[in-house]
Parts: C-alpha cells; structure tokens; sequence
C-alpha cells in the first residue's frame, strides 16, 4: 500500500464514505484512518448497538413511545481509534455483540426509527467536530457530514458484495453459505435504501467509487489521490492550526 506523502496534509479533513453493505468502505477506512492517523467511525457499530439493546430489553421497534424511553435514557459513549468504534451503553462495552447474526438481521428496521436516528445523529456530529476522521455508513455525506472535504460513494454488484460478507463471516466462525448471505444482504439494501429518513443514496457531490473488480489496495489508490488533491486545495483555502 502507497504511503501518503504526509507533508500534503494541511488540515484535519472529515471523509464520508457512503455506500451498501459489503462495498468495501470499511475495509477502505480503517487503511485510510492509519494512512493519515485518523480517526475511524464505524456509524453501523451505532445502529448495531441500538439494535442489541432493543433485543436485549425486548422493547418492541414497533412501540414507538417505548423506543423514545430508552432512547432517552440511554447514555452511550464512542471510543474511536484508527482501527475500530468502541461502543458503551450505560457503561458496558457492547462491541463484541454487535456482529450477532440477530443483531444484523434487525438493525435496518431500528435504523429507520426517527427516535434512534435523532439520538445517533447528534452523537456522529459531536464525533465528527474536531475533523480528523473517516467516518462510514449510508448517510454520512448526506446527512450527517454534509460538509464534509471529501465524499465518497461506493457501490459493487451485490454478488460480489455477497460473497465477501460470507467470507467474512466465515472468517469470524460465523455458520454462513453464500446464497443466504446474498439474499439478506439485498433484503437489507432495500430497506435501508426505502426508507423515508436518511436513506442510502449517491449524494450529487460524492465520488463514486465501483469496487465489483477492484481489490482494496486499488481502492485506496483512487481514494488517496482525491485526498492529495483535496489537501492541495484546502491549504490555500484553510490554514493548518498550529
Ligand atoms: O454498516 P453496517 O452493516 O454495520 O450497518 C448496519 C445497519 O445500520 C445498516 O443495514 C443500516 C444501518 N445504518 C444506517 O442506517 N445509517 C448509517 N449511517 C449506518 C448504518
């Protein structure tokens, strides 16, 4: 992978990618994040975390009143590195539950929940205030970040897509055949594109990137040079802090 030439770097930079599951756009972050000692927020992690609460209080996604009482009374804190997105509710380290399959299967329709997407809203801004981070999910460049330095999109066709989620999830010893994983995963992209809040969509001013036939050191190519460019720019635009 090509070192950044670091002294091209003028400004802390917000970066959006944006994109379905399986694209590669956290693949893609986190090299970014330890290319340019960034920080990475996984927005997913957030969703997820929602998710394994409402399980685990078996609060029903469809009683709005009781998803804004939890909502309300949970504290959840973020601790983002370069290489992952910590996430703690009510002072427990849920990261390690947020892959359940359970978890995934569910995290769509939370996601739509105005009360859930109001609460993480807040939470990715303040995450995001200082610059200095990737951040990845559907609404980042959108919603979230509309002012981000740079945007991305990435798509790939949903087979290739597929069949790199069931790898990984192979890979974590989750039980997977690659069939299944193709059709959840299109079930999933429906919804999350349908969806009246903040759907998944290109913005106009994201960069498209296709991964179907590229592989993650050719993905970070095209991103690093949008980044240069960007940088070159902004250090007439923005002085560095000191
Ligand atoms: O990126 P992921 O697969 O961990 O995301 C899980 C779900 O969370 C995804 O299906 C939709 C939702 N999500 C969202 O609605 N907005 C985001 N910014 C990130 C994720």
């Amino acid at each position: 992978m090509s070192a950044l030439p670091k002294q091209k770097i003028k400004k802390p930079l917000v970066i959006a990618i944006d994109g379905p599951a399986g694209a590669g756009k956290s693949t893609t972050a986190k090299a970014l994040a330890a290319v340019l000692s960034y920080l990475y927020l996984d927005t997913g992690a957030l969703y997820r975390a929602m998710t394994w609460k409402i399980i685990r209080e078996k609060v029903d996604p469809g009683d709005l009143a009781a998803i804004e009482l939890l909502c309300a009374s949970l504290d959840l804190k973020l601790c983002m590195t370069g290489e992952e997105t910590q996430v703690w509710l009510n002072g427990e380290n849920v990261t390690p539950f947020l892959r359940d399959p359970a978890v995934t299967r569910l995290t769509s329709s939370v996601s739509a929940l105005p009360p859930v997407r109001k609460k993480l809203l807040a939470i990715q801004k303040k995450a995001g205030e200082k610059g200095g981070i990737i951040a990845e999910g559907r609404d980042i460049g959108t919603v979230v970040f509309p002012d981000a330095d740079l945007k991305f999109y990435f798509d790939a066709d949903a087979d290739v897509r597929g069949k790199r989620r069931s790898q990984d999830l192979i890979k974590q010893g989750i039980d997977t055949d690659v069939s299944s994983t193709i059709r959840d995963l299109k079930a999933r992209d429906l919804k999350d594109r349908s969806r009246t809040l903040a759907p998944l969509k290109k913005g106009n001013d994201a960069i498209i990137i296709d991964t179907t036939d590229l592989n993650p050191d050719e993905v970070m190519q095209a991103i690093l040079k949008e980044v240069v460019q960007v940088c070159e720019a902004a250090h007439a635009r923005v002085p560095f802090p000191a």
